[in-house]
């Protein structure tokens, strides 16, 4: 049985729909709201869970406060089919929240509260089971200090670590010598690693500081894989009627981490998380309700 253990960030999304984003200081009125599921980890606990064959354990560590999101938040995970046993409940803290606004071209903006997802400390992961062949998946709306022992744990096991250096912390550059695959979107990659254009001249100057396999996600644009051998791929988008980006980079990293753990190579990977991000996006909220391997392979062959 290969892990995927998914290390992060649990929220209750708040969204409300607008016809455009409003400027600072704007008050607007918005059409539609809804309660769903999200958080970084949780959305891609979520993706790998719907997508991994049987042979594959998806399991969510992460936190949520003691209130009714917290209990909701667990459920749905364990509904997608992720074993939920290493979701805690602290008391005394509320869940993490997320303020979203979705404009009419899909466009978003994203206000986290972290709740119970900032109680982790460097503890965070050591003794969950992890062995050669498992993969840590990591993200960064949890404190960094907890992101650096559980990518140094996994490592210790022999598990890979793919870390989505989302949103940004500039210290996790230390971590990234014990990151296998580093996924990060355009912004992201400039901010972590100065990538102002992704001409082979500017990868390549970046692998002093990470030298695994770095992927880049380009939106409507697809996905650059630059391979820990120095091979440049580009791969292209998927043409869907996409109406809520919120949670498709996220299912983009759930779909590439199955992929990874079926042994596929990082291209391959790569193009079954472009796909699961591309249906993602195709639905309200973080989640596809029925995001499947059928689906899957469906749209990667069309
Ligand atoms: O990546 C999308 C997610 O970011 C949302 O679900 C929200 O909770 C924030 O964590």
């Amino acid at each position: 049985m290969t892990r995927i253990v998914v290390f992060g960030s649990l929220n209750a999304d708040f969204v409300i729909d607008v016809a455009a984003l409003p400027q600072p200081g704007e008050t607007i009125l918005g059409t539609n709201f809804r309660t769903v599921s999200g958080g970084k980890g949780g959305n891609q606990a979520h993706a790998a869970a719907k997508l991994a064959p049987p042979q594959i354990t998806v399991v969510m560590v992460g936190r949520v406060g003691d209130d009714d999101a917290g209990n909701i938040l667990r459920e749905d995970l364990a509904n997608a089919g992720a074993d939920v046993s290493q979701i805690q409940r602290i008391n005394g803290y509320p869940s993490g929240t997320a303020l979203i606004t979705v404009d009419q071209l899909g466009t978003n903006t994203i206000v986290v509260s972290p709740g119970a997802n900032k109680t982790w400390d460097e503890t965070a992961v050591v003794g969950v089971p992890l062995e050669p062949g498992d993969i840590l998946v990591a993200q960064l709306e949890v404190p960094t200090i907890a992101v650096r022992t559980a990518v140094q744990y996994a490592r210790s096991q022999g598990a890979r670590v793919i870390l989505n250096a989302a949103p940004v912390d500039p210290t996790v550059i230390d971590i990234l010598a014990h990151v296998d695959v580093l996924i990060l979107n355009e912004i992201e990659a400039e901010q972590l690693l100065g990538l102002s254009d992704l001409s082979p001249e500017h990868i390549n100057a970046t692998r002093s500081v990470f030298a695994g396999d770095l992927v880049i996600t380009r939106g409507g644009d697809g996905v650059t894989v630059a391979s820990h051998t120095g091979v440049i791929t580009n791969i292209p988008p998927h043409r869907v009627s996409a109406i809520d980006t919120v949670g498709a980079g996220d299912a983009f990293v759930g779909g590439l981490a199955v992929a990874l753990a079926l042994e596929s190579d990082i291209c391959t990977a790569a193009r079954h998380g472009n796909a699961a991000g591309a249906l993602t996006a195709t639905v309200s909220g973080a989640r596809h309700p029925d995001l499947s391997p059928q689906q899957l392979h469906t749209l990667i062959g069309r």
